[in-house]
């Protein structure tokens, strides 16, 4: 299988290319996914999956910025749908839970309706969109949820903090599962070999957290106090600062159909002393 990587230098395109050294790797430099004809004249020959995780991630920024959302992450997968329709290969999009508005009592089904709350969101469900609707019958779109592990990440924020003796306020009623970059790139590698098509979740997993409550348990790991982390709402931590967007209070994705596939994603808790070692110090 001939495998392609686009936003090679991300966090997650990082983790597919070490997982498969082989593949082609093109960063945003060599080849911008929304421009439509650099991706018509790109050479595709040989090429059997495409792994997108190229996206425009600022989520705050893209409120403020929606055309660069937009152009990345609904404009940039229509255009690679186009080429997968061209040159035969199977696409692999990455999407994300801010698809759906978190008012779900449970974790989320594949099937649920888009209900996004922001731009960020928006540009995704967009971008899920244009891929189903170019290829109705061959594509795999894996949503996933709070990436962590290339030591820029909530995480290795966290442990930085813990080190430097700050009380940080965070977030205590927005729940989900962190995912390992890593895991989830296996999972891409899992389903791209499954024979299975359509829309898939891939978090870590076991039992959901807040961001406070994940704070609390780096700040265990790194030796200090948990009570040191203080929580605050959504709203209290947005109140001075205007561009933040509304998140998904309930971010935790239902892995079933994934899992039927043969995904076996792992416990969050056991890739975190991973992501606490891959911080920098
Ligand atoms: N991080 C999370 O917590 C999270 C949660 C749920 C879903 N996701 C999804 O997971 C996927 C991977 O995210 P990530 O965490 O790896 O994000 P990331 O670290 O921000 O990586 C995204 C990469 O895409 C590149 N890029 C941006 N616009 C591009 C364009 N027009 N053409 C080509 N490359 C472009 C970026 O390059 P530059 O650095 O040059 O901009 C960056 O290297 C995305 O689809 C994201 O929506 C992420």
């Amino acid at each position: 299988m001939h495998a392609c990587v686009l936003g090679a230098n991300g966090q997650l395109g990082r983790a597919l290319v070490a997982a498969r050294p082989d593949a082609v790797a093109l960063d945003r430099a060599a080849l911008d996914i929304g421009d439509s004809d650099a991706v018509a004249a790109h050479d595709f020959t040989g090429v059997d999956v495409v792994f997108n995780a190229a996206a425009y991630t600022a989520v705050d920024r893209a409120e403020t910025e929606p055309a660069g959302a937009w152009r990345a992450n609904a404009a940039g997968p229509a255009h690679l749908a186009a080429a997968a329709r061209e040159h035969g290969f199977l696409l692999v999009h990455v999407s994300t839970e801010y698809v759906f508005d978190g008012t779900a009592p449970g974790p989320v089904p594949e099937d649920a309706p888009l209900s996004p709350l922001g731009v960020y969101g928006a540009s995704k469900a967009a971008g899920e969109l244009a891929v189903r609707a170019a290829l109705p019958d061959r594509h795999v779109i894996v949503r996933t949820s709070w990436v962590v592990g290339d030591g820029g990440d909530f995480v290795a924020t966290m442990a930085r903090l813990a080190r430097d003796g700050v009380r940080p306020a965070v977030v205590d009623d927005q729940v989900g599962r962190p995912t390992f970059a890593p895991d989830l790139a296996t999972a891409l590698l899992v389903l791209a070999g499954s024979g299975q098509h359509g829309t898939f979740h891939a978090t870590g997993d076991g039992e959901p957290v807040s961001w406070y409550q994940l704070a609390r348990e780096v700040f265990a790991r790194c030796g200090r106090d948990p009570g040191d982390v203080r929580p605050v709402s959504s709203s209290e931590y947005a109140a001075d600062k205007p561009h933040v967007a509304r998140r998904p209070a309930n971010s935790v994705l239902d892995l079933s159909r994934a899992t039927r596939a043969g995904v076996a994603m792992p416990a969050w808790r056991d890739g975190l002393d991973q992501v606490l070692a891959r911080a920098p110090r």
